[in-house]
């Protein structure tokens, strides 16, 4: 294998993924996807839009200080306030990257309403100042796949001879196929004047559902750097999903000869905390990461894989750093048992941690007979309240059956003191959010109620995701419990305990409003 050979892994998780509506990150939890990005080998980290906010600017700044080995980039429109800001947040990375895009196609062209002549002085301008900034800058002409071959050669060459040492081509609405993918990239290398000397990059976008075909066909055309987030989390049918392509070179390696530095064991830990914090649960049928992507149902598969693994199955389960979910312990099981167990599941906690989980864990081994490796990874990733949220459940009660509406009794702390209501609805968990509403009145919209079982049987944990707007801020709460009920609570109050964080940061009256990438100046 040589240098040639080597594909770059560019992950923009935390900037394509999570523009996407609804699936917001609250700081923290960006900080800690970037470092789990870093410890799997993501070669760059797309961390943030510098310039849309102050909470994107502070996360891109953050990551940038933490990270170990990823260089981290943030994303800057074609101006020079955009490119400042992006360079004031990743100057602090061992190694940082701007990101500097316009849109080439007419129709991008056309809202700026500049001409081709003005466009290009306009690329030449921005990527010459990134590149006084930086030394490692990154072009992209978006949309280009809809762009003209003429006017998309001449801005390529514009931006190699400015100083982009990186040149994206991105399909921005998931319109291409493979075939043109690899021409594109081919010909660029071919007859750009300078091409030879920049990694080309591919990024897709999943509206025909060819996006991971369409990066690989790139690859095969020539580009040397993929960019991806985990599950393809990103707006509309979202972007190419980092394990699909990785696991692609890996396992087809016979006929793909490139390889990435990504470590495939780390997928599955972070693709279920991405599905968890932004509030996207991965389809049971997504490749590589899905529930049922390592399943064999049906008894013809069952006694295959009996005899042979691989009958059905072309890649190993822990390939992807999915193990088996073992029997953990029982009711009579100790705190060193229990930090013992969560240090093999990667969980890394600190004494008064690991009080509070085993105060939750010796709750639900109280109300579950057995608990499982993934109980405890629910118990560990359910956003329980801290002992600082303003909005607390202390208690609650349901009925409900055939004969009428549910009703609900919730009892609360808020801001330390203790309210309660009871309210009626249709079935418990509506009456229970009608009790928490009329405990703490607010006009925040349910955008997504999600439930999921987190083993087997009628004792199984549930882990609930509610995610909640109001004027335009987004946040997601999470919570498991063997009650769905009582999960469900949860995680409806832990959302907006996160909106109230979310509206205390931003002040009063101020303009919540986020600039999109999309807002072209
Ligand atoms: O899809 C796209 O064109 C983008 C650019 C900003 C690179 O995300
Ligand atoms: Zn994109």
């Amino acid at each position: 294998m040589t240098d040639q050979d080597r594909v770059f892994i560019f992950d923009t998780t935390l900037r394509d993924g999570e523009q996407s509506p609804g699936a917001t990150m609250t700081h923290e939890e960006k900080l800690e996807i970037a470092g789990l990005l870093d410890e799997m080998g993501v070669d760059i980290i797309e961390a943030g839009f510098p310039i849309a906010s102050e909470g994107d600017f502070n996360a891109v700044s953050e990551i940038a200080k933490n990270a170990q080995t990823s260089v981290i980039c943030g994303l800057a429109r074609a101006n020079i306030g955009d490119i400042d800001r992006c360079w004031e947040a990743v100057r602090h990375a061992r190694q940082p990257r701007i990101h500097t895009f316009i849109g080439t196609s007419p129709l991008h062209r056309a809202i700026p309403n500049l001409t081709m002549d003005e466009m290009a002085e306009r690329i030449h301008d921005t990527v010459t100042h990134a590149r006084n900034l930086c030394d490692n800058v990154q072009w992209s002409p978006m949309d280009a796949t809809r762009t003209e071959w003429d006017y998309l050669a001449r801005v390529v060459e514009i931006a190699i001879k400015a100083g982009a040492s990186t040149i994206n081509i991105p399909d921005t609405v998931g319109y291409t196929a493979p075939v043109e993918s690899a021409d594109l990239i081919k010909r660029l290398i071919a007859e750009v004047p300078g091409a030879e000397d920049v990694i080309f990059a591919t990024h897709c976008h999943n509206d025909l559902g060819m996006a991971t075909a369409n990066s690989l066909a790139a690859v095969a055309g020539g580009a040397r750097q993929i960019e991806c987030t985990i599950n393809g989390l990103g707006e509309r049918a979202g972007n190419t999903a980092l394990e699909e392509v990785v696991m692609a070179l890996k396992v087809r390696h016979d006929i793909m000869p490139w390889h990435t530095q990504v470590d495939a064991t780390k997928i599955m830990n972070i693709s279920r905390r991405v599905a968890t914090v932004s509030g996207f649960p991965v389809q049971f049928n997504k490749a590589i990461v899905g529930k049922n992507a390592f399943a064999h149902e049906s008894g013809i598969h069952q006694d295959g894989m009996l005899k042979n693994a691989e009958t059905f199955e072309i890649m190993r389960p822990e390939d992807v750093g999915l193990t088996a979910s073992n029997l953990v312990m029982g009711k009579h099981s100790g705190r060193a048992a229990l930090r013992d167990k969560l240090t093999q599941l990667g969980y890394d906690v600190g004494d008064n941690q690991l009080k509070d989980i085993f105060v939750r864990f010796k709750e639900l081994a109280d109300r579950k007979k057995e608990v499982y490796d993934d109980d405890l990874i629910a118990l560990m990733r359910a956003g329980e309240d801290a002992e600082n949220d303003r909005l607390q459940i202390v208690s609650m009660k349901v009925v409900c059956g055939t004969g009428g509406p549910a009703e609900a009794t919730v009892e609360m702390e808020v801001d330390g003191a203790d309210i309660t209501e009871t309210a009626s609805g249709d079935g418990p968990v509506d009456a229970a959010f009608k009790a928490i509403r009329a405990i703490h009145p607010n006009e925040a919209h349910l955008q997504l109620y999600q439930v999921h079982a987190v083993t087997e049987g009628t004792d199984a944990q549930a882990t609930v995701s509610v995610r909640l707007e109001e004027d335009g801020m987004i946040a997601t709460g999470q919570s498991a419990n063997t009650d769905t009920v009582v999960a469900s609570a949860k995680a409806y109050v832990n959302a907006l305990n996160r909106l109230l964080v979310r509206r205390d940061k931003a002040g009063p009256g101020s303009d919540t409003r986020e600039i999109s990438y999309k807002d072209v100046s």
